[in-house]
Order: structure tokens, then C-alpha cells, then sequence
């Protein structure tokens, strides 16, 4: 077996040469995410050296989209069936009496930014934050498991502030605090491909243990190991673990930040994680996710599952983009082989009630290439008319992480039908092609350019 969890992907990643490495000092706040930036997020970076930390960090693993599906095994046009399949049919996990993890259990003392180099990203964020933490915690009254992503706050000492958007957190949170008790909850540091993107399945949505999904997915047994100070599982390869607990009643402040769409998260009262126990291997490697943009890549791969699964049963849908620089949500590029007239409309139908989230739809034939920008604005001039192939709907809820939205309290949906007429009127759309222009070896004609 190969070893699970960040080991095993930076093991992938440097045998296809994909892993940059960095050996000059860098400093947590600012400079290492100006680094992750100047590569778009989406290059791997291993941090070898961080100012006053002995500790590295790796950023930037989950930013690009075909890298993302090659460390699945999987491929553009098979990912959304494979994780289709994961999520319908989760495997058993392995509990393991021991694990690479509790090489290192730490009970007392705990300073968070003494122990670990946390980055700051943005000039007008209130601290440093963990940003690739999966949250780990049981449900009260049911003991399903439960992971997810939330930002956490580093607030001093062992506390730190924690973000929790979707509504199970919340709800299994407030169960406890109704009881006037603690939830328990392990924040997962230095894991893989597989489980982070396990862990954006909707709980509320799927009802699925998502450990199991993650198993399912990676092809064998995820290994887990208990908790040293409680009663939680967690991967026995991840890197880190924090051990800690909700405490009900307790609210600190947290933000602004710079999140999803590059705008700073208003400052606001939240629920706050006291560390208790540090698990952590010999030589932890700290793992961290540029906010605004590599995060929620993941998180965009799901709703692509979801957005497939409606659409294929109204038209036939080749492929969809929820694209990246529609912060994984509010866009969504779809390719479809038009069947009858009235199916580019009904695909943005169908879009638009797939998630409150999405915002604007632009539909194109199969013959469009909905990851290229140029293609998709390409469709709209030339095979669009707004007086009929546009829809637009006044009012509609959105996003809470969409300024434009925010300040309305509702949001205007569009959608863009920008495929060709079926039939004789068809025929003037017929691109212009090259034969065996995909063939071409450019390097026959020019040996001196590189890649
Ligand atoms: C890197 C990253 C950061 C995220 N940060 C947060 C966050 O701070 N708060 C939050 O509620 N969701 C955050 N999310 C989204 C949740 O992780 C995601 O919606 C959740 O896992 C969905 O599962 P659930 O609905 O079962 O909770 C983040 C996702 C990613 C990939």
C-alpha cells in the first residue's frame, strides 16, 4: 500500500516532477503567500525553510484542475462518474491501534504559533489562520462522522475562532450548547487529494460518512486512528492533528479576512476551538491553502457532480465548468448535443436550480471548449442573440459570499444560450477547421523550442 495522506501525493508529486521545491527562508506572514500567488495557486510548493519555524509547509496542492484529477487516477471525462460511484457506494474505512500521527502526542503548553508556522495571507486580515484544516467531529445524537473545511482563526495560546457555514456544524454545535456541553472536534492537517475532496460532499445533502467516500475513492481502506483525548477518528497518516473542543456559549471575534472572491469577510462573532492534545508525526510538514482561490476548487468539483447528475436528465449534457474565477459557484460553463430547440434553455433551467449559489449560465454546443475562456466568449458572439436566447430572472436568492448580492439581499440569475440553431439554420455555424490540426508536432518545425 502505497502510504496515504500528503506523504504519499508529495511522493506522486515529485516522481512527475510536479513538486517545486523553495529552500529560501520565507516568511509566514505575506511573502510565502505572495509566492503561492505569483503561481496562480495552482503550482505545489514545498516551503523548506519559514522564518523563525523549523517546520515546512506546503501550499498550493489543490489549485489546479487536471493535476487534481490525475492524483484521483482519474481523468476529465471519467472524474464525474468515479466520484459519482464514491459517493453511491462508500467502502469501510480500517481503524489502526497506531499510526504514524501519534509519533509525537503533546497535552500541555500548547501555543499554536509557537508550535506551528501559520501564514497570514492578506494585508487586512485580523490574524494568522489555518486554512486547510478538515474539521473532524461526530454527530451527538446519531455518532455519524463528519468532515469538512472551515477557516480557524488563531486567537493565541490554544484558541483559536472557527468559521462554520453550512448548516450540520452548526446545527450538531447548537445541540451541545443546548445541553450546555462541549462538542468535540479534531482539526486534520498534511492530507491528500482524496479526502479533501470527500469532505466537500454535502452531508445534509448525501447523508454518506464521508471517511467511507473517501475510501471508496482512493480504492482502498482509509486508515484511521482514535483520538489520544477524544472520542473522534482521524487519518493515521495526516501529518497533524489538533484534538480539542467546542465550548458552547462562547463566542470571540473573527475576521475581516480575504476570502473566496478576494474581498475581506466582515469581523464577527464565532464559535471558538480550545486545543487540548497535538498529535503529529516526527518532521510534520504544515499544510495550508491560499484563501480566494485555490480553495474551493475542490468544493466547485462537487457541485460539477451535482450540476451533471439534474442536467442529464433534461438534455444531453456532454460536460460542465463551475468555473474557478466564478469562485467555483457562480458560473457554470455547460457543452451539450443539442437535441431538440429549447434545450440550450432548459440546461439553464436546470442550472439555475441546481444550487442557489449559481448566478450567471452560458450554455454551448459539444463542439466549444468550456475550460477556454476565449471559446465560451467565441459562442456568445457569435451564436448568440440576447432579445431570445437570454434568461433572466429579477430577485432570486444568491450567495452570502457575493458582495453584489450582500448589499441587495438578492441577485439577478442569467443565462446565456449560446448554441446553434438545429436543422438548415444550423449550417452557417460550421467552424472552420484545419484537418489534423490537433496532429501537428510544432517541435518538427521548430526543435529549438522547449516543452
Ligand atoms: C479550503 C477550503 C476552505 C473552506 N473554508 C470554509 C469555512 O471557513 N467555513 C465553512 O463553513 N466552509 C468552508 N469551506 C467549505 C466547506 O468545507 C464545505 O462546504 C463543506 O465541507 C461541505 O460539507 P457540509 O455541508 O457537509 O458541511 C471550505 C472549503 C475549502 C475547500
Amino acid at each position: 500500500m502505497e502510504e496515504q495522506m500528503l506523504r504519499g501525493a508529495l511522493k506522486k508529486l515529485e516522481d512527475r516532477g510536479q513538486l517545486l521545491k523553495c529552500n529560501r527562508e520565507v516568511d509566514p506572514k505575506f511573502e510565502l503567500g505572495a509566492v503561492l500567488k505569483h503561481f496562480n495557486n495552482e503550482q505545489p510548493i514545498l516551503f523548506n525553510k519559514i522564518k523563525n519555524h523549523s517546520m515546512p509547509v506546503i501550499g498550493a496542492m489543490f489549485g489546479n484542475r487536471d493535476l487534481y484529477y490525475e492524483m484521483l487516477g482519474a481523468t476529465r471525462k471519467d472524474r464525474i462518474f468515479k466520484m459519482m460511484n464514491a459517493i453511491a457506494n462508500p467502502k469501510p474505512t480500517k481503524l489502526l491501534s497506531k499510526g504514524p500521527v501519534m509519533e509525537n502526542i503533546i497535552s500541555r503548553n500548547i501555543d499554536l504559533t509557537k508550535m506551528f508556522p501559520v501564514p497570514t495571507f492578506h494585508g487586512g486580515d485580523s490574524s494568522s489562520y489555518i486554512t486547510a484544516g478538515i474539521v473532524a467531529l461526530k454527530d451527538p445524537e446519531t455518532g455519524q462522522r463528519h468532515i469538512s473545511v472551515r477557516r480557524l482563526q488563531i486567537n493565541g495560546g490554544n484558541e483559536m475562532s472557527i468559521l462554520v457555514a453550512s448548516p450540520l456544524a452548526k446545527e450538531q454545535f447548537a445541540f451541545m450548547e443546548a445541553q450546555n456541553k462541549p462538542l468535540e472536534v479534531a482539526i486534520i492537517l498534511g492530507y491528500d487529494y482524496h479526502l479533501l475532496l470527500a469532505s466537500q460532499i454535502s452531508a445534509a445533502t448525501y447523508g454518506v460518512d464521508k471517511y467511507e467516500v473517501d475510501s471508496a475513492l482512493r480504492g482502498e481502506a482509509l486508515a484511521l486512528v482514535k483520538c489520544q483525548s477524544i472520542d473522534l477518528e482521524v487519518p493515521a497518516y495526516a501529518e497533524i492533528v489538533l484534538e480539542g473542543i467546542m465550548p458552547p456559549h462562547k463566542r470571540v471575534a473573527e475576521g475581516p479576512f480575504g476570502e473566496l472572491m478576494g474581498y475581506y469577510g466582515e469581523r464577527a462573532m464565532h464559535p471558538i476551538v480550545q486545543v487540548k492534545t497535538v498529535m503529529h508525526r516526527h518532521h510534520p510538514i504544515f499544510q495550508t491553502s491560499f484563501p480566494c482561490r485555490e480553495e474551493h476548487l475542490a468544493n466547485g468539483l462537487i457541485r460539477e457532480i451535482e450540476l451533471y447528475s439534474i442536467l442529464k436528465n433534461l438534455v444531453d449534457v456532454k460536460d460542465v465548468n463551475v468555473t474557478v474565477s466564478g469562485g467555483c459557484r457562480f458560473h457554470t460553463f455547460i457543452s451539450i448535443h443539442k437535441r431538440f430547440e429549447g434545450d440550450g434553455k432548459t440546461a439553464i433551467i436546470g442550472a439555475l436550480a441546481s444550487s442557489k449559489d449559481v448566478k450567471h449560465v452560458v450554455v454551448v454546443d459539444e463542439d466549444v471548449d468550456i475550460y477556454r475562456h476565449d471559446e465560451i466568449e467565441w459562442a456568445i458572439a457569435t451564436r448568440f442573440q440576447a432579445s431570445k436566447d437570454m434568461v433572466v430572472v429579477e430577485g432570486a436568492l444568491g450567495s452570502g459570499l457575493e458582495p453584489s448580492h450582500i448589499q441587495r439581499g438578492v441577485t439577478d440569475k442569467v443565462g446565456i444560450d449560446a448554441t446553434k440553431p438545429l436543422g438548415e439554420a444550423g449550417k452557417g455555424f460550421t467552424r472552420a477547421i484545419i484537418p489534423e490540426y490537433e496532429e501537428i508536432d510544432i517541435h518538427k518545425y521548430f526543435p529549438e523550442l522547449n516543452g
